[in-house]
């Protein structure tokens, strides 16, 4: 069932409420592939109803970035949901959302900004602003259906820990279900902006995987200079990769390693062409 209205979510969560049932989110912008899926899943087995929103947020995409070419396949999308089982498509217009304040100018909009410690590192730093669009919007989703529980992928890991840190200090009522990263068998993880990736890049792509598998193997034989683990990247890398960024951080609180332990996620950004992708994995 495809719902465009708040007002009328609203009322179909109402009732649910009534009946004692649990309800389940899974917050999206469309293009749902099996990584969406997992999500969507868990939600399923977990809680007696599950909403899947499916919501291009045009607040967290910054100047010149991929909002107008983003893939929208909300058809297919409704059926991924169905066949998976849950309940409610939740898919709003940007007016609907934001009414048509943020049209004129996002000076009209309340925003929720996460702490500043959290935002300056990692794609916070090219995609500025990109993290208060995505806390104010995931906020509004958790306003409008109230969930119990509320699921995330761990492909984006920075976002996962920004919103649990949100969720603790706005005292949200819900609990924050994260979600291990899908990959092709090949180590590609699954991302809606794969769809971008010609033949040659997406090869080029594996390079992200390819980096993270071997910096664990290396850390795994015993090496925790994360200098030194970052040196072995360059083994995969060619012309055609511009590296953004790969950085050894705490799972908890994103502060920097300079020796990595079992709480070290590693994480990496790597331009290939126009497209960005984004990959992690923990050390442990
Ligand atoms: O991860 C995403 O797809 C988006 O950032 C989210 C959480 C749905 C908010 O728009």
């Amino acid at each position: 069932m495809i719902i465009n209205t708040i007002a009328e979510l609203r009322e179909k969560v109402k009732e649910w409420r009534k009946s004692g049932l649990t309800i389940g989110l899974v917050p999206t912008m469309g293009a749902l592939h099996n990584g969406h899926k997992s999500l969507i899943d868990k939600s399923v087995s977990k809680c007696d109803r599950t909403v899947v929103s499916v919501f291009v947020n045009p607040i967290q995409f910054c100047p010149g970035e991929d909002l107008d070419k983003y893939p929208r396949t909300l058809k297919e999308d409704e059926a991924l949901v169905a066949e998976a089982g849950a309940d409610i498509v939740f898919a709003p217009t940007p007016k609907e959302m934001y009414g048509e304040g943020h049209i004129l100018s996002n000076d009209f909009l309340t925003y929720v900004v996460p702490p500043y410690f959290y935002v300056d590192k990692l794609c916070g730093k090219s995609r500025v602003g990109h993290f208060d669009g995505v806390c104010t919007v995931v906020n509004k989703l958790f306003n409008i259906v109230q969930p119990d529980y509320a699921f995330f992928g761990e492909k984006d890991r920075q976002q996962l820990i920004i919103l649990k840190k949100m969720v603790k200090d706005l005292n949200i009522p819900l609990e924050i279900i994260s979600c291990p990263i899908v990959r092709e068998e090949s180590g590609l993880a699954l991302s809606s902006r794969n769809k971008y990736l010609n033949e040659e890049q997406k090869k080029d792509a594996l390079a992200l995987s390819k980096i993270l598998f071997n910096i664990k193997a290396c850390y795994n034989k015993g090496i925790t200079d994360t200098k030194a683990l970052a040196e072995t990247a360059y083994a995969y890398l060619n012309s055609n990769h511009s590296l953004e960024y790969l950085e050894f951080r705490d799972e908890n609180d994103l502060e920097e390693k300079k020796i990595a332990d079992d709480n070290t996620i590693v994480f990496i950004a790597l331009k290939i062409g126009d497209v960005r992708l984004i990959d992690n994995i923990k050390l442990s």
